[in-house]
């Protein structure tokens, strides 16, 4: 078993890592990996071992893949799965998921997924929720016109203040489920995760539109 710092050294050394001199400039991530402006960019924040992201990147290998998250040792084993896969078009982004209006250009990202992100359910961690109000303006500014943010968490109190804070802030919450159920909703949305918050549940999934820009 490789110690934190281990797995740091590997994802600081992977050519799937993007920290640092290698983040893009906005409006560049395409272009950085050899796709054409029209290619589908999907993003997931929070993305922590990056297994959800290397899926998506294998069904779809014309879309380009970022996963983001701030714990570099978490990111290196999604390195080591794309390698191991020999995936081009997917990279981990060691970053802060509030910088995201800075790193994008408006409307640079086609498709944001929030993948079972971390429930902090104290009230005195409501900040760090990544539906929290800091994070959805930025989600709003880079997604690109019709893109959508899509949320599956198993925290329901997370699901509940994602419907409202999304509803607060303008957005259309186009499908949503308490209880997603095999067959419903998209196919990405049942990735057979080995991440649970507290135990195996009822899933809960949404799709929201941004408001339009001012
Ligand atoms: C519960 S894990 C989920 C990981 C992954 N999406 C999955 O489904 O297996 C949540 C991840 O979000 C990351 N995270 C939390 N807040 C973040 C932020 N502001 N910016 C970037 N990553 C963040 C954490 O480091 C953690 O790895």
């Amino acid at each position: 078993m490789l110690g934190k710092l281990e797995k740091k050294r590997r994802y600081w050394e992977s050519p799937y890592g993007v920290w640092g001199p290698r983040v893009p400039r906005p409006g560049g991530w395409r272009a950085q990996w050899g796709f054409p402006p029209e290619a589908p960019l999907l993003l997931e924040v929070g993305c922590g071992t990056g297994e959800f992201a290397v899926w998506m990147a294998e069904r779809c290998p014309t879309q380009l893949v970022i996963g983001l998250d701030r714990k570099a040792d978490r990111l290196a084993t999604g390195c080591r799965l794309a390698a191991e896969k020999k995936l081009s078009n997917v990279a981990f982004w060691h970053g802060d998921a509030l910088v995201l209006a800075e790193a994008f250009a408006p409307g640079e990202v086609s498709t944001l997924w929030l993948h079972h992100p971390d429930p902090y359910p104290k009230r005195r961690q409501e900040k760090h929720r990544l539906v929290h109000p800091r994070f959805l303006w930025q989600y709003a500014r880079i997604l690109a016109r019709g893109g959508r943010l899509h949320l599956r968490t198993d925290a329901p109190d997370l699901y509940a203040y994602a419907l409202e804070q999304l509803r607060q802030a303008g957005w259309t919450v186009v499908y949503h489920s308490p209880d997603l159920r095999p067959g419903e909703g998209p196919p990405e949305a049942h990735f057979p995760t080995r991440f649970f918050y507290r135990r195996p549940g009822p899933l809960h999934y949404l799709e929201a539109l941004p408001p339009a820009p001012l």
